[in-house]
């Protein structure tokens, strides 16, 4: 490839804010019918947006074919069940939408010309190219994506890659795109600029995607495209480009997912399946970071002066990621006495947060991709701090800002609501505090090895719960019908609640509120009346008394109290409630494991029982790349 001589480099300030959709992409090119794998993998990348759906075939020496509608992947299969679709090198896209209503047209891909785009990211100077290029009358999508086709179609004069990078010279924002141009109808380019791209070839030909979930079926090998470098798509080949026409060889990632791991396997939904999981999830995570009885982050290459030099500690994280946080929070404080704050990323710049160099950022995410998360690591890096990843996906974006990187070994996790990407994160917090503690001196060699042990029993405990999940659901029949829900405790038990709370609101539509206990009389408690139910979690020696307290006082307000309690405790709370489940006993720091589970099963039952799309809860999607 030729030096373009096109300075591309003052259009990107990577240090600034951006947004982003949240969109699933998926491209393939080879000897297979295209039509199938884009079908396939956007079942798989669903989640990362479900209001619209869309493919793109290339047909030699024909227009390229595009079948797009809003709705669901299913409604774009029956389309194309209703229409002829041959080709062997296409494009698909799953659009969560941000900019443009759900609309058949607003549906990608979008095509320009000779050229059809797919996009996920955003076009800030979308407006100024639109006039720029005297587009207003020609588009007919709201999207700012279609602005990028109309764009590279102007620049189009028979070079695929110099219409790129002309194109990607002129636009600012964040994107990942995948194009294809009517006159190489065997080839995909795709480019990017934060937002992610992955490649990877397998037997039949080569394919892109948006993360590795669409990629699992068909190979263990990709490589994430860096960013701002085009990647060329041909059955056989894949070569990588830097924006002068330099070729650079990719990095090549080995996943260590399965594909059974990424379908359901007899289950309704992926959520029941993932919350199964678990037990497993937390073997896979732990097990390797064992070494002569006590935790080692060796094989993860991090070195103990990175817990030993640092004097605090600040998590940042989004959503479930968070809540883990504040349970490694209460763990680290108790067992190292340093202090630990956790911030809601897209909070942490507006909290003037005091990092420097002696501060150990903890970012927590599942995806690897939140941009919160990601937005308030480079804060972290330019103010000098430590910056350590607790992370799901292999090579993700969070993972390359950070120095040091704990993978939770929780595999592909589909459904929208994180189950056992949550207690894998605990685990690694567990793991981390007494690694700490260790090498701190305020744990010594026989206080860690027993925590360890205790460690090693969650994956039984859960299973415990597991078994009884029957229970469960009859505590969640009753719940259906709820329009308000409280869930109470406090200490750890407050931390747990506010997981079980959220997970309870994003699957089921029921308004809950996890409360400290000791705060319902500030206020809260108005709220409470017979048609208020409220879960109780108890499993803290310390607590147990006052919160049998709380609970009275709610029930004198008329609330039906749901009680789970460690069963040690259970004998001492001799009242009556409208149900309650035992928690199998482990020592108080840990129960936040098994009630976890507990808690997941009700948000689960809830929304099975109320006939909900449990695995893609309205208006959300997994990966959350907008600001
Ligand atoms: O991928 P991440 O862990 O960074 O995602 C953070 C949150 O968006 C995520 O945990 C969200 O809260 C879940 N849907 C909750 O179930």
């Amino acid at each position: 490839m030729e030096n373009t001589g096109i300075n591309t480099k003052f259009r990107f300030d990577h240090n600034r804010k951006v947004r982003n959709f949240m969109c699933g992409i998926i491209g393939y090119t080879g000897n297979k019918q295209v039509k199938d794998i884009v079908l396939d993998a956007l079942t798989l990348l669903e989640y990362r947006g479900y209001d619209s759906a869309g493919m793109a075939v290339s047909v030699p020496e024909k227009p390229t074919k595009i079948i797009k509608c809003a709705g669901r992947v299913t409604d774009l299969r029956k389309l194309c069940e209703s229409n002829e679709i041959e080709g062997t090198c296409g494009i698909g896209h799953t659009r969560w939408a941000t900019h443009g209503g759900v609309s058949d047209e607003n549906a990608h891909p979008h095509k320009s010309g000779k050229i059809t785009v797919i996009h996920n990211g955003i076009i800030e100077n979308y407006s100024e190219l639109t006039r720029k290029y005297d587009l207003q009358d020609k588009l007919r999508s709201q999207t700012d994506t279609e602005v990028v086709a109309a764009v590279l179609a102007h620049h189009f004069t028979g070079d695929p890659f110099m219409a790129i990078v002309k194109t990607v010279s002129e636009i600012k924002g964040t994107f990942s795109l995948g194009i294809l141009f009517e006159d190489n109808p065997d080839t995909i380019y795709a480019v990017r600029n934060v937002s992610p791209i992955v490649a990877a070839f397998c037997d039949t030909g080569a394919l892109l995607a948006s993360d590795v979930t669409a990629l699992c079926k068909y190979t263990k090998e990709y490589f994430v495209l860096p960013e701002l470098h085009v990647a060329e798509l041909k059955p056989h080949k894949i070569t990588v480009y830097d924006l002068n026409g330099k070729e650079v060889a990719p990095e090549y990632i080995t996943m260590d997912w399965d594909v059974t791991q990424s379908e359901k396997n007899g289950y309704p939904f992926f959520m029941e399946k993932e919350i199964m999981e678990q037990p497993e999830a937390i073997r896979k995570t732990i097990m390797p970071r064992i070494r002569n009885n006590l935790p080692s982050f060796e094989a993860d290459g991090i070195p103990d002066s990175l817990f030993t030099e640092s004097k605090r500690i600040c998590v940042v994280a989004c959503g479930t990621a968070m809540h883990s946080g504040l349970v490694g929070k209460s763990l680290i404080q108790s067992m190292i006495n340093i202090h630990v704050d956790v911030v809601l990323a897209s909070e942490f710049m507006y909290t003037n947060p005091v990092i420097d160099e002696d501060t150990l950022v903890i970012a927590v995410s599942q995806s690897g991709e939140t941009i919160d998360t990601l937005e308030a690591l480079k804060f972290a890096r330019k103010k000098g701090a430590k910056r350590l990843a607790i992370v799901n996906v292999k090579g993700s974006t969070i993972t390359r800002e950070c120095e040091q990187v704990i993978y939770t070994y929780a595999g592909p996790e589909i459904a929208v609501a994180s189950t056992k990407a949550y207690t894998t994160q605990l685990a690694a917090f567990y793991l981390i505090a007494c690694r700490m503690a260790y090498l701190k001196g305020t744990f010594d060699e026989e206080k860690a090895e027993s925590f360890m042990r205790e460690l090693q029993k969650v994956p039984a405990m859960m299973e415990k719960v597991l078994d009884r999940r029957d229970i469960i659901h009859k505590i969640a029949r009753k719940l259906v019908n709820a329009r308000d829900l409280f869930m109470i405790g406090r200490g750890l038990d407050y931390s747990t609640l506010l997981e079980g709370s959220l997970k309870l609101k994003e699957v089921s539509y029921i308004h809950s509120e996890a409360y400290a206990s000791g705060e319902l009389k500030h206020g809260t408690i108005a709220l409470i009346t017979e048609e208020t139910p409220v879960i109780a979690l108890v499993t803290q020696a310390c607590i147990v008394l006052k919160e049998v307290s709380n609970i009275r006082e709610v029930q004198a307000r008329g609330a039906r109290v749901f009680l789970l309690i460690k069963e040690e405790y259970a004998s001492s709370v001799t009242d009556k409630f409208e149900e309650s489940f035992t928690l199998p006993d482990m020592e108080d720091d840990f129960m936040v494991m098994p009630a976890s589970v507990a808690l997941q099963l009700i948000a689960y039952y809830v929304s099975l029982d109320k006939g909900l799309d449990v695995d893609k809860p309205r208006n959300l999607a997994k990966v959350v790349t907008v600001e």
